[in-house]
């Protein structure tokens, strides 16, 4: 399986390490493109940086490198995923700008009918957001929010991001054995 990762500079990054974690335990190749900002925020949310990221990706690439083999629909790639995802790289993929490596990869996963999973992080949401989320929606593309559930009762900050990192891998359709599922109990009536 082969899947290209786009970072963006949204807080996040520790959805994105854990992630490419479980990619790289499954055997996927993984292309990663990041922007400048996703650089600048991996900085400041990582031990490492972005070099912690790129450790764990089979190939690297230029977010400016137009003519990188991800930018065409002759080159095959089962999916994409960005995370975490911009307003701004959401609303240019919502909208077909594809003026970067990254937002021309996605414009590529779209109309070749790959998947594409968008995480983006931000709150609150204003309109012009949600309507490039619906936007993106109806152009094919999944929107994964990194909104963890509590029905796991986690103790650790990182059974949340997994629980985030673990969804973003079975959108892509990557099978997750361990993932957090919500599980009713005997006589509940409560919805997950
Ligand atoms: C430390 C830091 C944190 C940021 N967090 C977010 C965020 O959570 N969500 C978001 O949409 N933008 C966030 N931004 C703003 C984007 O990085 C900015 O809009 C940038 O131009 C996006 O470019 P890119 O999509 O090419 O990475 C943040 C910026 C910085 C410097």
């Amino acid at each position: 399986m082969k899947i290209v990762v786009g970072l963006t500079g949204a807080s996040g990054m520790p959805y994105a390490l854990a992630l490419l974690k479980i990619l790289r335990k499954k055997g996927v190749k993984v292309t990663l493109i990041s922007s400048n900002t996703g650089r600048r925020v991996a900085a400041e949310e990582l031990d490492g940086g972005a070099a912690s990221l790129e450790r764990l990706a089979g190939e690297v690439l230029e977010n400016c490198d137009m003519g990188a083999w991800p930018a065409s629909g002759s080159n095959d790639f089962d999916g994409m995923i960005v995370i975490p995802c911009t307003t701004s790289t959401l609303s240019k993929i919502a909208y077909g700008i594809g003026d970067t490596l990254i937002t021309r990869t996605a414009a590529v996963a779209l109309k070749e009918r790959r998947k594409l999973v968008l995480v983006p992080r931000e709150t609150p949401l204003s309109l012009p957001m949600i309507e490039a989320m619906r936007a993106a929606t109806l152009a094919g593309a999944v929107v994964l929010p990194a909104m963890p559930g509590f029905y796991h009762r986690p103790k650790e900050v990182s059974e949340l991001v997994d629980f985030v990192a673990e969804r973003c891998a079975s959108a892509l359709g990557v099978k997750v054995k361990e993932g957090v599922r919500w599980k009713a109990k005997k006589g509940s009536t409560q919805n997950p």
